[in-house]
């Protein structure tokens, strides 16, 4: 087979494979490995289908999760700094809680006004505004952050660094952290290609410091051409997300999730539903996330906000669960939290039903696929890990070991849902994990205590430590 390289695609293909890149933090080059990995892989089960754009539309939320990390932005001055606006949205897409700092330079490209109001806490200016240093400090800035992230990081910025200055805010942060530093360099061609910089960026990364971009393209100035671009929002975020996931305990892992109910329509107007909230599904994903895996959570129709750092897709039947399940395979493991209808209607009614003197419907019912026994039961492209839900109210851990064994799946999460116990639509869960070695009885807890702790099974199994 002729060998075929990056550089050889043209320019559209290569702008898509550097954003899904991007996307999932790795090098352009990784993710050709991936995608021909994936489509060997999937030969045999539809992977024209993944291909194919989801039934419902994805999107990330902009909600800072509580315990998301904290990243420090440092806005250098240069034109790309309008870009740095976006960057902290894509950034808490991710659940990260931000904290800006603006140098003097950056305030005539963007207001600590508007980046106050994308970050919720005022933006930090000046090394010698007593409110900061009485308030935080640059020590405590430097050091409350989990990763510092300079964009656009610009010559003057790049040579301060290197140089140890520390005469304005920015400069002293940088001086005083001990945590990772990641720079978007953003400059003209010329000042990218000068000597000094490429001695100060040697000098940057024999520190420690990661660099993504620049990248080549237009610059600001008309006519102007050549690599100095500062890298985009959504690459800049990818490179932070994976320096943030190295050591987390699901890095690298992906995870899919299902939540919520489903609603199967009988006419325009009605559906069959049932109680669940989807709080165990979303708190089970948004864990995930934390814990640095990829995650993917098909959510049914619920009334939460999504899950920070989590690619959603909304679906509302069991029919579009199942085919949004079988579209984001392959995973490493797969979490079915949601009360999937057994049933829907056989036939939906493409108008509404009408009330009729002495004439009441009949609803003939017909049963929805498996999801769960489905996924577990694959000879290919099975997740190494299939965990199902079992709502029960009555023996409730004999009942969940029969369904284990009949779903196919490796766990069982049993829950007691009678009326008594609260669970549907409740905060707190007492569950018992059924596994082939056993059955272990957690107390009662919130359920995001429950996601977390089941997380934490999930990880130790998938590295081998655990059953
Ligand atoms: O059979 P039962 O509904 O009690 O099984 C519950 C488990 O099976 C849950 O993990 C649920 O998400 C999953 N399930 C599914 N597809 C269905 C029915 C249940 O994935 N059609």
């Amino acid at each position: 087979m002729a060998s075929l390289t990056v550089r050889q695609l043209d320019d559209t293909l290569k702008k898509l494979l550097r954003l899904r890149a991007a996307r999932h933090g790795r090098s352009m080059e990784d993710e050709v490995r991936v995608i021909l990995r994936e489509a060997a892989a999937e030969t045999d089960h539809g992977a024209a289908d993944r291909f194919a754009p989801s039934a419902a539309p994805k999107h990330k939320t902009a909600t800072p999760s509580e315990d998301g990390p904290r990243i420090l932005l440092i806005i250098g001055g240069g034109i790309a700094a309008y870009k740095s606006l976006d960057l902290i949205r894509r950034l808490q897409e991710r659940g990260a809680r931000l904290r800006c700092i603006l140098t003097p330079a950056a305030q005539h490209f963007v207001t600590p006004l508007a980046v106050g109001a994308l970050t919720g806490e005022r933006a930090f200016i000046d090394l010698f505004d007593p409110q900061s240093e009485f308030d935080v400090g640059h020590i405590r800035l430097a050091r409350d952050a989990d990763l510092i992230v300079v964009a656009p990081a610009t010559a003057d910025l790049l040579a301060k660094m290197a140089g140890g200055h520390a005469d304005d805010l920015a400069t002293a942060v940088l001086l005083a952290t001990d945590q990772p530093i990641l720079i978007a360099p953003a400059m003209n061609p010329r000042m990218w290609a000068a000597k000094a910089t490429a001695r100060n960026l040697a000098q940057l990364t024999a520190d420690g410091v990661r660099v993504v971009g620049p990248n080549a393209g237009e610059m600001a100035e008309p006519g102007e051409a050549g690599l100095g671009r500062m890298a985009e929002p959504l690459e800049i975020a990818a490179a932070a997300e994976s320096i943030l996931r190295r050591g987390a305990a699901l890095a690298g892992k992906r995870i899919i999730v299902t939540s919520g109910p489903t609603h199967e329509p009988i006419d325009p107007v009605r559906y069959i539903a049932n109680r669940s909230s989807g709080k165990q599904g979303h708190a089970i994903a948004a864990a995930a996330a934390a814990a640095g895996a990829d995650v993917v959570v098909v959510s049914g129709p619920v009334n939460l906000p999504d899950p920070p750092g989590v690619d959603v897709v909304k679906v509302e039947t069991a029919r579009q669960m199942f085919d949004a399940v079988e579209a984001a395979l392959p995973a490493d493991a797969a979490v079915f939290a949601a009360a999937v209808a057994d049933w829907r209607s056989e036939s939906e009614s493409a108008s509404k039903i009408k009330k009729q003197p002495e004439r009441t419907p009949t609803l003939k019912l017909t049963e929805n696929p498996d999801i769960l026994s489905s996924v577990a039961h694959r000879t290919s492209g099975r997740p190494r890990l299939v965990v199902g839900f079992a709502a029960e109210t009555d023996d409730v851990i004999a009942n969940a070991r029969a369904k284990r064994m009949k779903k196919g799946c490796d766990w069982i999460v049993a829950n007691d849902v009678s009326a008594e116990s609260g669970v549907m639509g409740g905060d707190m869960n007492t569950v018992h994990l059924v596994t082939a070695s056993g059955v272990e009885s957690w107390p009662p807890q919130a359920k995001d205590q429950v996601a977390r702790r089941l997380i934490e099974c999930i990880a130790a199994t998938l590295d081998g430590t655990k059953r």
